[in-house]
């Protein structure tokens, strides 16, 4: 988080990762941490790509790419059918171009804003 310019929360890792099929790393010639993706998993034949990030200078060089086809690789390796992923539309390029994710439809529900249609009454 600290790498690509954003704000990490104390013990964020140790909680997800026993969730987690897997993840990938980049790093540059010295060790350091360039680029992530995190691989969460529904114990069966789904993946769900989260987290992915690229150490804010070095953006737009395909290291985002790179995480991505080695966390599609090793889904796939894991014997998953499936990998899904959700984004905000201005990273369509990136999903949909880049990384070759294909464009499907998708429900979601932000648990803590807004009670759902058939949520009971409280
Ligand atoms: C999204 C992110 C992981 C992409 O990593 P990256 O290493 O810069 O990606 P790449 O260099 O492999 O990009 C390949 C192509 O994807 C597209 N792309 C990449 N980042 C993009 C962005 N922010 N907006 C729109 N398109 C983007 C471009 O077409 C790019 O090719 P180009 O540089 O020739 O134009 C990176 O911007 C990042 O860490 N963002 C902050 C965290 C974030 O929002 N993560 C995703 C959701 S949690």
């Amino acid at each position: 988080m600290r790498s690509h310019g954003g704000v990490p929360s104390a013990g964020w890792w140790d909680r997800i990762r026993p969730h987690s099929l897997g993840w990938v790393t980049a790093r540059d010639a010295d060790g350091l941490l360039v680029g992530f993706a995190n691989v969460a998993w529904d114990g069966d034949d789904h993946a769900f790509l989260l987290d992915p990030k690229t150490r804010g200078a070095l953006q737009r060089r395909g290291i985002g790419t790179a995480v991505v086809a080695a966390a599609v690789a090793g889904a796939r390796t894991a014997g998953c059918e499936w990998l899904h992923v959700d984004f905000v539309d201005d990273l369509a390029p990136f999903y949909l171009g880049a990384c070759g994710f294909t464009k499907t439809a998708a429900g979601l529900v932000h648990l803590r804003q807004a009670a759902a249609p058939g949520d009971p009454q409280r």
